[in-house]
């Protein structure tokens, strides 16, 4: 069995993410909470009838929300993706025995969407690789990935956690991060503004686009509000690709 707490590449900024959680919770997660906090909000009833859907989580981390879905929902598959070695092999230790309807997958992302065209019924990211990915490659990516009136979900923080307003266009925040050698480095986080994400969204092919600002429980310690975007595949032909009108 592979150990909940793996040696990391020297370069895993994830290699703590989870790990003290991972030692005593193995648990399947009874619901899903798409806030910061994880406390409080919508669940995946927003996602609707997911009966043999085939889903990704973009950038699952130990995979608790895939099991979730896996456990809790009809679907075909979930494959939980994550780039992270840590991440990843945490996600096998605690869910590998919900194969074949969890697949834990360690590679980026990006990658893997562009290596599967058409091939979801259902993408999201849940505080996952959205946050952490340039909106403008990895979501023509997603795009590309979802069947066409297939589903993409994001959660993400609605504001910076210094409190102050998020960006007003495409552009990352260096924020500080450790190695797990302890050494200091930095990674970026894109915390982007519902009118940015908005427009990023259309313009990489999805429609019928919603945003909404979940605010913080008052009781919760975590006290970010969350940005819960909703974008569905265009059904129409790519309209990215489609040559000038002559
Ligand atoms: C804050 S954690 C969230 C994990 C999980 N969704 C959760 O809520 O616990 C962010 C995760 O996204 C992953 N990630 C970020 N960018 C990624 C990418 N481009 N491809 C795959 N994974 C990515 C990281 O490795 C990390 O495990």
């Amino acid at each position: 069995m592979t150990s909940a707490s793996p040696a990391a590449p020297a370069s895993d900024l994830w290699h703590h993410y989870g790990r003290r959680r991972a030692q005593t919770d193995r648990s399947v997660p009874e619901r899903l909470y798409w806030t910061w906090g994880q406390d409080s909000g919508p669940g995946a009833e927003i996602l609707g009838d997911l009966t043999g859907a085939r889903v990704i989580d973009l950038g699952s981390g130990a995979g608790r929300q895939a099991a979730h879905l896996a456990v809790h929902h009809p679907v075909d598959r979930v494959d939980a993706v994550d780039a992270s070695a840590t991440q990843h092999a945490m996600a096998r230790d605690l869910y590998g025995h919900l194969a074949p309807r969890l697949r834990p997958l360690h590679t980026d992302v990006t990658a893997h969407l562009r290596e599967h065209p058409a091939a979801y019924d259902l993408a999201y990211s849940l505080f996952g690789a959205a946050c952490f990915t340039d909106p403008a490659v990895l979501l023509p990516a997603v795009a590309d990935a979802l069947r066409p009136g297939g589903q993409l979900v994001i959660a993400t923080l609605a504001h910076y956690l210094t409190g102050q307003p998020p960006a007003a266009g495409i552009r990352a925040a260096a924020i500080p991060a450790k190695l797990p050698d302890g050494t200091t480095t930095t990674m970026f986080r894109w915390v982007l503004d519902a009118h940015v994400w908005t427009k990023a969204l259309d313009g990489a092919g999805f429609t019928a686009i919603a945003a909404e600002r979940l605010s913080a429980a008052a009781s919760s310690p975590r006290g970010a509000d969350t940005l819960l975007l909703r974008a569905i595949r265009t059904a129409e032909p790519d309209v990215r690709s489609a040559p000038p009108a002559a």
